[in-house]
């Protein structure tokens, strides 16, 4: 291991110290560079240093090399450390990802948002317990030109987290648009209990961010074109480019040894869905989730990754020889789709189609090679791991993971609370038939401080939803499928802790979650990218 966490805790107590220093200087910032809905909130949360991290994060455009040829216009995250452990910042490649930001669960985290770009933004946490005025939500937006500060403490389990930009104004949202140009990096928090089990670590932890990107011949970025048949349609099913890029680069190739390595994969996609496994097939051992580490490895043949999730898996590649390759892949999966009372699916499709019976409404609207995409993927290559080295460790996977993951809270009178999600016709989707009206909330959008619900998400919809909840961790309880199962339904790791939920058509899942420690708006939406920012996202409200 390369810390001992005592060494540890003395260094982040050295830093503090330094921390103080560092806040008095950049005091006017602190203060001025609050816009006015934020003062207020920074007063009532009242978070003040000293700072163990110290972090100056810059959303502005940029050019980079992602392939061959000309640069790309991108736009991006860099970063500064003002205050911190060495670590607390490392590149993720050498284009435009945002750089991996580490957090030590217990500090207090300072961090200032310079916006370079031409519109707002914000920066979201995504899947961390921050106050309401700290989490990067719409109401709370970054002009361009202007600076923000946030702060807070790390109180999060260790687990791979991200930050993402989520402006969202009164024309939609620019999420999709944002990210895809390349405003997205991955956030780790490790803590005493994870570093205990001793997991693979520096060159042997890699962090891997899966994204897929549509070029033009010159390289540069294509997203959804204005106006057309084809872009409505896209942003009826979400974008997906053709190519998946890893830490922003094609191709993505990894030297290894024969040693195991901890993968700690983040679906940063707009809407694309991962079927992962191993092209040698062997199995695929989860030991973790959005939320942190499992109680014990799952294993499967193949795993489902959808929008803003991530997985955390565990490889040896003990079994191969130096000259060897894997490839990590997404396996060629059909979702079927939901047409006049049954499942369709492609073949069905195609029939339908080469008969004409397809029906006017599908004609024009869209393409059969939209409509397979639509209802699936083909296999796409992930990341070749080339084994060039032999090693002799031999460590072997714990069977006992997490301890400190929390019982279910559920008892039961613990209240039901059911979303319903919908599609209102040439408008995109609905959750309980509403879709974001800015900081609103309506009477079932009001929850209890500390109080533990279900909430039931109802697909009525024929395309699978990643449900995202902001500000907590919750556990799934139970997925009722009256649809049958896709190809996608053996890969679900429904155990640990999500803050994203993939609900697919025909389908109810059940979420137990506890609303703590802090009062006002959160975020509950979909993560398809293109459906939260064509309006299915709302606000809920904790109260006490
Ligand atoms: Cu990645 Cu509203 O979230
Ligand atoms: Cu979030
Ligand atoms: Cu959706």
């Amino acid at each position: 291991m390369a810390y001992v966490d005592l060494q540890r805790r003395s260094v982040l107590r050295r830093i503090g110290g330094v921390a103080a220093l560092s806040t008095l200087v950049g005091a006017g910032v602190w203060l001025g560079g609050y816009r006015p809905a934020l003062r207020a909130a920074s007063a009532s949360t009242a978070m003040e240093g000293p700072f163990d991290v110290d972090l100056r994060v810059r959303a502005h455009p940029d050019k980079v090399a992602i392939l061959p040829g000309a640069p790309s216009d991108v736009w991006r995250y860099t970063a500064e450390r003002i205050v911190g452990p060495e670590d607390t910042l490392m590149p993720v490649g050498e284009s435009y990802a945002g750089p991996l930001i580490r957090l030590f669960r217990g500090q207090r985290v300072h961090v200032r948002i310079d916006n370079e770009l031409p519109e707002d933004t914000t920066v979201h946490w995504h899947g961390l317990h921050v106050p309401p005025e700290m989490d990067g939500q719409p109401r709370l937006p970054i002009a361009p030109a202007t600076s923000t500060t946030l702060a807070f403490d790390v109180v999060d389990r260790a687990g791979l987290y991200w930050y993402h930009p989520h402006p969202h104004g009164p024309n939609g949202g620019r999420v999709g648009f944002q990210s895809y140009a390349g405003l997205a990096g991955p956030l780790i928090i490790n803590d005493d209990a994870e570093r205990a089990l001793e997991l693979p670590d520096g060159e042997r932890e890699l962090v891997l961010i899966l994204q897929d990107r549509t070029f033009s011949n010159g390289n540069e970025l294509q997203y959804i074109d204005d106006g057309g048949m084809g872009a409505m349609m896209t942003r009826m099913q979400g974008f997906r480019g053709e190519r998946v890029l890893v830490n922003g680069h094609p191709d993505a190739r990894r030297e290894v040894s024969t040693q195991p390595y901890r993968l700690r994969l983040l679906n940063g996609s707009n809407s694309r869905i991962y079927k992962l496994a191993w092209s040698d097939g062997r199995a695929v051992t989860v030991i973790g989730t959005d939320g942190g580490l499992l109680a014990k490895p799952e294993r499967r043949r193949s795993v489902t990754l959808a929008p803003a999730q991530r997985i955390d898996l565990w490889v040896d590649f003990g079994d191969t020889e130096p000259g060897d390759s894997v490839q990590l892949v997404s396996e060629e999966y059909q979702l079927g789709m939901m047409g006049g009372g049954g499942m369709m699916d492609r073949g069905m499709m195609d029939g339908l189609m080469d008969r004409g019976m397809m029906g006017d409404r599908m004609d024009g609207m869209m393409d059969r090679g939209m409509m397979r995409d639509m209802m699936g993927s083909e296999r796409l290559s992930l990341v070749t791991f080339a084994v060039v080295a032999r090693a002799n460790d031999a460590e072997t996977l714990p069977e006992r993971l997490a301890q400190d993951l929390p019982a279910s809270p559920v008892q039961a009178d613990t209240p039901v609370r059911r979303f319903e999600l919908g599609m209102r016709m040439m408008q995109g989707f609905t959750i309980n038939g509403r879709q974001m009206e800015g900081a609103t909330v309506a009477d079932d959008e009001i929850v209890r401080l500390a109080q533990t619900e279900i909430w039931e998400f109802v697909n009525n919809t024929m395309m699978p939803h990643p449900m995202h909840v902001h500000g907590l961790q919750f556990l799934v309880q139970e997925r009722i499928s009256a649809g049958g199962k896709t190809d996608l339904h053996d890969g679900i790791i429904d155990a640990g802790l999500h803050d994203t939920v993939l609900v697919f058509p025909e389908e109810r899942v059940r979420i137990a979650l506890t609303f703590k420690d802090f009062e006002g708006f959160y975020m509950y939406h979909c993560h398809n990218m293109e459906h939260e920012d064509a309006g299915m996202m709302r606000y809920f409200k904790v109260v006490a």
